[in-house]
């Protein structure tokens, strides 16, 4: 898949800020920390589109990616950190439920979660919850760099054990270090569109 255009375009504390729903729409879930701003940057070939932090984010806002005027990337702020206000966070939660249940253009999730690692409760609780409303998932086993060989197999059977891993849903092992797994993304990304 060729980028031709990747661009910023807005990020939504509410539900009446977001774009219009002409485009499919794909979201990007994880842990703080877990590389999701990386992997933007990864699949779209745009250095700093995302910022990389090393300081988790505290936004709580949905933040919108257009790629090629051809559909959108979703990045939602990473969960696991609770430095927000409970105020935020709720209000937060309520804007993702409307989300998931109401957008007409959503199409899939994208669900990061670290490949060294077996889930954290709050990974395996936002892939069940996108089972329950049965949300395609394409879960993207991150910093693959960092594993050794004999660790690639049997970390994905325990984070696919774990998580109830559905076997329609997608499991892609990615690291933005290597480049390793954009085309792979974007196939499904792209078989996920229609
Ligand atoms: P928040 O926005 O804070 O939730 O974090 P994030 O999920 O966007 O993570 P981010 O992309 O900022 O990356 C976090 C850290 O992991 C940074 O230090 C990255 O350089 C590092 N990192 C991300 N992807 C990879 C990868 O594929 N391999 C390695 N080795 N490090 C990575
Ligand atoms: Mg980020």
């Amino acid at each position: 898949y060729t980028i031709k255009k990747a661009e910023f375009m807005l990020c939504a504390a509410w539900s009446s800020q977001w774009p219009d729903e002409s485009l499919p729409e794909f979201l990007l879930a994880g842990r703080s920390n877990v590389g999701k701003s990386s992997f933007i940057n990864t699949i779209t070939d745009v250095n700093g589109l995302a910022k990389v932090s090393a300081t988790p984010g505290k936004t709580r806002t949905l933040n919108f990616f257009n790629v090629n005027d051809e559909l959108r990337l979703v990045d939602v702020p990473g969960y696991g950190y609770a430095k927000v206000p409970d105020r935020i966070q709720q209000q937060f939660g309520e804007m993702f439920e409307t989300y998931c249940t109401e957008r007409k253009n959503f199409k899939a999730m994208c669900l990061l979660v670290d490949y060294r690692h077996p889930p954290k409760d709050d990974d395996i609780t936002m892939y069940e919850y996108a089972k329950y409303y049965h949300i395609p998932v394409i879960v993207v086993a991150t910093k693959e760099d960092k594993l050794k060989r004999n660790d690639l197999v049997k970390n994905e059977k325990r984070i696919k054990e774990d998580l109830g891993f559905d076997e329609n849903d997608y499991f892609i092992r990615f690291s933005s270090l290597k480049k390793k797994g954009v085309d792979e993304v974007w196939n499904t990304i792209l078989k996920l569109c229609d």
